[in-house]
């Protein structure tokens, strides 16, 4: 029994009825075939802390982008192939894109209306779409993308760099480069295709498939086989220098840094095979088919982050703890997804704990001194890591630090063995999805065979600081 339920995700089909109103419907016209007449999909997913991110009535099964970046022009000309399966009778739905101009949209090959408000698209296809039923969508689109600030003040979506550009974000940059459902719980696989002037290079997450260069411009195609969610898409097309290898048991390692970093990072980008073989030994099989990292000049970028396989590194962030932290995303937070951003804790907690982890088994350092030195700062108990209060703390030091905290005391609670066996069974657990931190306690008493709510009540959605480290 939790006394801490959070709010959920509004069905989409209740607030797709709201939306009746303001889209309008196309019953009645005669115009569009026979049968059952759909409503229009909700245009977000009612996220705690961002209601129209994502958008209702289809689920993304596949994304195929192909980007033609020219950074001399700051110009980009795209195409996105989207293959969705409608999870209601639809007779339109929406897709989130900040900024470029829509030229043409189709759903399974006819012409489509568009109507733009803000960052959302609405698709109007010429016949309803049944629920169930698989469609696709083909957008034309091309412009100068956009910066976006996050609610933090870093900046994401497309960045421009010296030679070239970088595409990232989290919590929401990827809606500033290809229209979709840009909320973590609607993950889909992708085929990413980078065309650039010849001379620069592009890279993207998963298996570069192919590379040819002709009249003058070079393009590269990236497969993403495992679902991932859109917040952590990456592209970044500039000069960079690259090594490829694989780790000991056998996985791809692709890294590409900019030339002025490229000597500074080559001898961490060389421990990779290393590091993510011992995060394997503790967190469970790698959970993707590659990995790899890339590292930016620190003027390029405003955090790390652990983009799906190939991680981002400003090249003042690339350190130790820090590829730590994001190899270790890629089982926390990649493969097992968020269901909501409020669940962002058990990204970071996980992440920052796989640091003490590191420090325990390769400096001698017991993960107790991470745990201490985080209870002993105050900036760690502004807010339970269960609740940040707005989108400006979900990246704030609780939801890190306490959260590992959270973690550190579970382990005392249940003991070495049975931790260990949460640490790696979650992510099977989850594999490829999206939990909640429901889930997540639910989980760990499960494993632990045992009820842990004055655990979680003291330390993941406590207002105040315990007073002693062995509390409850
Ligand atoms: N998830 C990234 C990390 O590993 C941080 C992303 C920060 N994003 C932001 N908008 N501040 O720590
Ligand atoms: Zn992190």
């Amino acid at each position: 029994m939790r006394q801490h339920s959070r709010a959920r995700i509004v069905p989409a089909a209740a607030a797709a009825v709201l939306l009746v109103s303001l889209v309008g419907c196309t019953g009645g016209d005669g115009a569009h075939g026979g049968g059952v007449h759909g409503t229009p999909g909700a245009a977000g997913l009612r996220d705690p802390y961002f209601p129209r991110l994502g958008n209702g009535g289809y689920d993304v099964r596949h994304y195929a982008l192909s980007l033609d970046y020219d950074p001399a022009r700051d110009r980009l000309d795209a195409t996105a192939e989207i293959t969705a399966r409608a999870t209601q009778d639809l007779s339109a739905f929406n897709l989130d894109l900040a900024g470029l101009t829509v030229r043409r949209a189709t759903v399974d090959g006819a012409a489509a209306a568009v109507n733009r408000a803000g960052n959302e698209l609405t698709l109007r296809p010429r016949d309803d779409i049944d629920e169930g039923s698989t469609f696709r969508v083909v957008v034309t689109y091309d412009g100068t993308p956009e910066k976006i600030n996050d609610a933090d003040g870093s900046g994401e979506g497309w960045l421009k760099t010296a030679d070239g550009a970088l595409a990232l974000g989290e919590p929401a940059g990827s809606l500033a480069w290809f229209p979709g459902n840009h909320h973590p719980s609607d993950k889909a696989t992708y085929d990413i295709t980078l065309t650039v002037p010849e001379g620069l290079r592009g890279f993207s997450n998963g298996e570069r498939t192919s590379e040819r260069t002709a009249g003058g411009r070079t393009t590269s195609v990236w497969h993403s086989a495992q679902p991932m969610a859109s917040y952590l898409a990456m592209v970044a097309v500039g000069r960079y220098t690259t090594t490829a290898t694989t780790t000991p048991s056998g996985i791809p390692v692709l890294t590409a840094a900019d030339p002025s970093v490229a000597a500074g990072s080559a001898a961490l980008l060389g421990r990779i095979p290393e590091l993510l073989d011992w995060e394997q030994e503790n967190f469970g099989p790698y959970p993707f088919s590659s990995t790899g990292a890339i590292v930016e000049p620190d003027g390029d970028v405003d955090y790390a982050l652990e983009t799906q396989t190939r991680p981002v590194f400003p090249h003042g962030a690339f350190d130790v703890p820090t590829l730590v932290h994001e190899l270790a995303h890629q089982w926390y937070g990649n493969s097992v997804s968020p269901a909501t951003w409020r669940d962002m804790w058990l990204n970071e907690s996980f992440a920052t704990y796989a640091e003490w982890l590191y420090a325990e088994d390769f400096e001698d350092t017991p993960a107790q001194r991470g745990f201490e030195k985080a209870f002993a700062d105050e900036a760690n108990w502004a807010f339970p890591p269960a609740d940040p209060p707005t989108a400006r703390d979900l990246f704030a030091p609780p939801v890190y630090q306490r959260g590992a905290m959270v973690l550190h005391r579970l382990r005392q609670t249940v003991g070495d063995d049975t931790f260990y066996e949460i640490l790696a069974g979650w992510p099977v657990e989850h594999w490829h999805g999206n939990a909640s931190t429901e889930d997540f306690t639910a989980y760990a008493e499960d494993v632990a065979g045992e009820d842990l709510s004055e655990l979680w009540d003291v330390w993941l959605y406590g207002d105040d600081k315990p007073d002693s480290p062995d509390a409850p």
